[in-house]
């Protein structure tokens, strides 16, 4: 549906937003686009919608290309911008309609359509409330649903669930998930990592425009040495523990003290860090699975300090 090669895009001032980007992105799935702020998410969904131009590279949507057909581009994508839409004046549920309308839906299909979208969002309860008084939630919810109450075969969404509390975040991903087995493409975009392990099927990690790393959420957590994870408190005002031998790459943030273990030494791990507690060095102490979230800090903070490298395999 999307493919993407070594597209480029340099904003005036020199800033290379995207750098040699590569991707695509097929009916039915859906694709996280994750990265830090300004990691150059919004531009690359601003070149596909034919909103912005790409300094070089191509993209082709269906075949076609966005830069010299945007009417083909703006019919075929539906998108979920980052900045609130502008509700001022009317109601979630005649913006849903007026929007399910422009892209060409009928009347009775519209209505039935917004009906249970609002219903499977749980904000069926400010249908009729005026833009002004919803909540950002509420107000980001309703933009969900307007890109998809009559979706093109290509939906972006950029940073959907921002202000959205987690039960309807869940039901959001649900309703991702919904669009993909209609057969939509789908582009989430989002800095939430937990949100992406949840919801995509690949992933492509964005680091100052450039991707660094494609995959799916296993296939990236597979990317690290070791399986499991113990994260310990210090106490404050004591030197934080020396690490044993046996235990890979330490990362040190404030109090908090993260060591990769090998699943056959989590006895050891565990016998040691409850030596610490007694000791007073620590408060307290977590063993956990590595976490699609540990990859990811390891591999955007790996551009920058050695960490990254040594917690991930060659
Ligand atoms: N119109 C623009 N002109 C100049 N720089 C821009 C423009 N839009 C975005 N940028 C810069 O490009 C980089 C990528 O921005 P953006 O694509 O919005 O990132 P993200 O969506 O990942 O947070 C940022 O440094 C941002 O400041
Ligand atoms: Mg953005």
């Amino acid at each position: 549906m999307l493919h993407v090669e070594h597209l480029t895009k340099i904003y005036r001032g020199g800033l290379r937003a995207n750098d040699d980007l590569s991707l695509e992105v097929r009916p039915g799935e859906v694709l996280g686009l994750l990265g830090h702020n300004g990691a150059g998410k919004t531009t690359l969904l601003n070149q596909v919608a034919g909103l912005v131009r790409p300094t070089s590279g191509t993209l082709r949507l269906d075949g076609r290309d966005p830069v010299t057909d945007p009417a083909y581009a703006r019919a075929v994508c539906s998108v979920q911008l980052q900045a609130q839409a502008p509700l001022a004046g009317v109601t979630p549920r005649q913006a849903i309609e007026i929007l399910g309308r422009i892209r060409g839906g009928k009347r009775q299909r519209v209505r039935q359509r917004t009906g249970e979208l609002l219903a499977a969002l749980d904000i069926a309860e400010w249908a009729d409330v005026p833009g002004e008084r919803l909540s950002g939630g509420v107000r980001r919810l309703t933009a969900f649903c307007m890109a998809a109450v009559e979706p093109g075969r290509l939906v972006m969404l950029d940073e959907p669930t921002n202000d959205v509390d987690p039960v309807r975040r869940r039901l959001l991903w649900q309703q991702v998930r919904d669009l993909a087995a209609d057969g939509c493409a789908v582009i989430l975009v989002t800095h939430n990592v937990a949100e992406a392990e949840r919801s995509v099927d690949r992933i492509v990690v964005l680091d100052h425009g450039r991707a660094v790393v494609t995959g799916t959420p296993a296939e990236l957590r597979n990317r690290v040495t070791a399986d499991l994870r113990l994260e310990l408190t210090c106490t404050p005002g004591l030197p934080p523990p020396a690490p044993p031998a046996w235990v890979g790459t330490v990362t040190v943030t404030g109090r908090r003290m993260v060591l990769p273990v090998d699943t056959d030494q989590t006895e050891r791990a565990v016998a040691w860090a409850l030596g610490l507690r007694g000791a007073g060095t620590i408060t307290e102490f977590a063993l956990h699975p590595v976490s699609l979230e540990d990859v990811y800090v390891g591999l955007t903070a790996g551009t920058e300090k050695e960490t990254g490298d040594a917690i991930l395999a060659a």
